[in-house]
């Protein structure tokens, strides 16, 4: 075992945690005969199996299973270790890793750009993905702090608001509803209807409003991102609830029309999380001030 690396117990934890070869090497951003490679070494090291295929599924062997609590331990100590060092070194040096929502890329990086300006010595991880799986990540203590439309509801952690998320109903800017003022909900029912795909917050908050009104929306098709649903927007495929958030900068502008419709806006708020009890680094926690006292961004 001596011979085996950080980087294939890494693999490993991956893998155990994501139940997936494919999603482990998509995170990890390795190719999969990398990640198969990397484990057929470890393997050979440990002289058992450590996963087991049943169906399309992966299951740890008990060898496995002993291996992932051990490969908890060393990380937990390794990024006790990093953070000790970093705190050594104020905060001139060091990472800032954040997991954001895919909603929260429109803004984040902008957020981001005055505070890497005031701490040039601090790097920055970004990791999007969608509610559920930036949950799986604070879940398992990955990262420094995350961003999300709603604060997390089976996880014990802490959760601040620090800006404004407003969800506007879109339509093709030519569309016959873009002029009128106040559209009953019930009318939103008659027009095809775009949403993100299950496991978005987006779609969640939607979902809950129209479930609310006792309304069922006529779903026409399920896209996994929102720019995909702007696309198909502004190519007539139906309307959708966005944040206003994701008609910053890159909109196809002109072309999209926010519609008038009564109970929207839906108005949430961007929290900022991270495990209750998680020992925030100096940057983590300078990040946190910062963000909640951040320049107010108003979408454009
Ligand atoms: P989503 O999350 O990008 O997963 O839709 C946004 C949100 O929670 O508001």
């Amino acid at each position: 075992m001596r011979h085996s690396t950080l980087r294939q117990l890494e693999v490993f934890s991956t893998i155990a945690r994501l139940g997936s070869f494919t999603r482990a090497a998509e995170e990890l951003f390795l190719t999969q005969p990398t990640v198969s490679m990397q484990i057929k070494k470890l393997t050979d090291a440990v002289g058992l199996p450590l996963f087991e295929q049943i169906g399309k599924k992966m299951y740890l062997t008990d060898a496995g299973r002993e291996l992932q609590q051990t490969c908890d331990g060393i990380f937990e100590h390794f990024s006790r270790f990093e953070m000790a060092i970093a705190d050594m070194k104020g905060l001139k040096k060091g990472t800032l890793k954040l997991a954001v929502v895919t909603t929260a890329k429109y803004f984040a990086p902008r957020l981001l750009g005055p505070f890497c300006q005031a701490h040039s010595g601090v790097d920055v991880s970004l990791k999007v993905s969608n509610r559920e799986r930036v949950l799986e990540r604070l879940a398992g203590n990955q990262d420094d702090l995350y961003i999300l439309g709603q604060p997390p509801e089976d996880i014990d952690a802490m959760a601040e608001p620090f800006l404004e998320n407003l969800l506007v109903v879109l339509a093709p800017a030519s569309h016959p509803l873009a002029k009128d003022r106040n559209i009953p909900l019930s009318r939103l029912a008659k027009e095809p209807f775009l949403v993100r795909e299950p496991g978005s917050g987006t779609r969640a908050a939607v979902e809950r409003l129209f479930a609310s009104k006792k309304i069922i929306p006529k779903v026409r098709m399920e896209l996994g991102s929102n720019e995909a649903i702007k696309q198909a927007i502004v190519g007539g495929l139906g309307i959708s609830v966005l944040s206003r958030h994701t008609l910053s900068l890159d909109a196809p502008l002109g072309h999209i029309a926010i519609l008038d419709v009564e109970n929207f806006p839906i108005r949430r708020h961007w929290y900022v999380a991270y495990p209750r009890g998680k020992k925030l680094s100096v940057i983590a926690q300078a990040f946190l001030e910062y963000l909640k006292q951040a320049p107010k961004l108003t979408p454009m």
